[in-house]
């Protein structure tokens, strides 16, 4: 057989896609990813070392994660078997998509809408299986547009809605009301709200998915100083997280993940809030200083990044950056309005002064 009919075989919609791509030898300093930038110190590790040593590594992970999920319920509410846990949240977003894909009545494909722009992968995952993505433009100011998002999903009866509040790559958190209302108004479709910035903006909508079965929600601790773990989880109505269940890969989450997670959302916590409020501080500190650049407009946010409009060449302000070390988010491909823009995320206080300082250099 020949590699070109072996190539037939894929789906068609891979023709369009192109795999995500990550920079193969990261720079000194590194704020393009939305990590955290904190690494653990040496009284953390010993204790995730330790706990780690008691664990039988030649055995299977629990393919139930029973004491992650108990951690989890006990400490963001809902009973254990509310929660779907992942291999990051991206595993979810590709179970959603997986198990939910049964076509309206009429339609010859499952649709998903979402708001644009956002993060790449409910439109990507959901291409590579089959479904139709239907990205409705925010507002001016990065808002939800409830008309066209009410429109869009009245006229596509979507199986599946993704808000990401705060949103990637805008930064913003979307209007409580106007999710609200749309939860409310369309129960027949899940919503999935996805709060992987959550710890950053203080803000929750677990009470509203406690209340509403038609609503979901997407958690990950990879913003918060874990994403090399691939952690991740969604809660959703018990009668959906059964089916969704029936999908995921028995062991998909590894015994140290396992591990790791229960820590960072028990004795670790504490750290995690100091870091998470030094970010907060110091994003609101690197926004006031690009600020002062009349070539730079930092729009608000609410999350571990800043968007960035830059007035000159982006490309170019990217790599006089990366020609000091320090990687930034730009985005050629996609919407034209983040063309003039590019993306921080909050380094360490040392990390954000070398960027402050590379930024005068560059700007004058
Ligand atoms: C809004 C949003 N959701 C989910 C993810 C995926 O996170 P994870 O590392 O848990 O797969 C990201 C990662 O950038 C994100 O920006």
């Amino acid at each position: 057989m020949s590699i070109e009919s072996l190539k037939s075989l894929f789906r068609p919609e891979l023709e369009e896609l192109s795999a995500y791509r990550v920079p193969p030898a990261p720079p000194a300093v590194k704020l393009d990813a939305n990590e955290s930038p904190f690494s653990l110190p040496p009284d953390a590790r010993a204790r995730l070392a330790s706990a780690m040593h008691a664990t039988e590594i030649h055995r299977y992970p629990d393919g139930r994660a029973s004491e992650l999920r108990k951690t989890l319920a006990w400490g963001l509410g809902g009973s254990e078997d509310e929660y779907v846990l992942g291999s990051g949240s991206d595993e979810l977003i590709a179970l959603l998509a997986t198990a939910m894909s049964t076509p309206r009545a009429g339609a010859d494909r499952p649709v998903v809408v979402f708001p644009e722009p956002t993060f790449v992968m409910y439109g990507m995952t959901s291409r590579a299986h089959g479904w139709e993505p239907v990205g409705v433009p925010l507002d001016g100011e990065w808002n939800l547009d409830a008309e066209a998002m009410a429109a869009a999903i009245e006229r596509t009866e979507p199986n599946l809605v993704y808000y990401a509040t705060p949103n990637n790559p805008t930064g913003n958190c979307f209007s409580r009301e106007t999710i609200e209302s749309l939860v409310d108004r369309f129960p027949d479709t899940l919503h999935v709200i996805d709060e992987a910035y959550g710890a950053y903006s203080g803000q929750s909508f677990a009470t509203l998915c406690e209340e509403r079965p038609q609503c979901a929600l997407l958690g990950t601790l990879s913003k918060v100083g874990f994403a090399g773990m691939r952690i991740g989880w969604v809660r959703l109505d018990e009668a959906l997280s059964v089916e969704l269940e029936k999908v995921r890969q028995p062991f998909n989450l590894n015994t140290a993940s396992q591990v790791v997670a229960t820590l960072a959302l028990t004795d670790l916590a504490p750290l995690l809030e100091e870091h998470i409020t030094t970010i907060v501080a110091e994003r609101e500190r690197v926004s006031a200083e690009l600020g002062r650049h009349a070539a730079l407009e930092c729009f608000p946010s609410d999350a571990n990044f800043v968007l960035v409009r830059y007035t000159g060449d982006v490309p170019e302000l990217c790599s006089a950056l990366l020609g000091r070390q320090i990687a930034v988010r730009q985005f050629s491909h996609a919407d034209p309005r983040l063309r003039s823009c590019i993306r921080i995320t909050i380094g360490t206080p040392e990390e954000n002064q070398r960027l402050i300082e590379a930024l005068g250099d560059i700007l004058g």
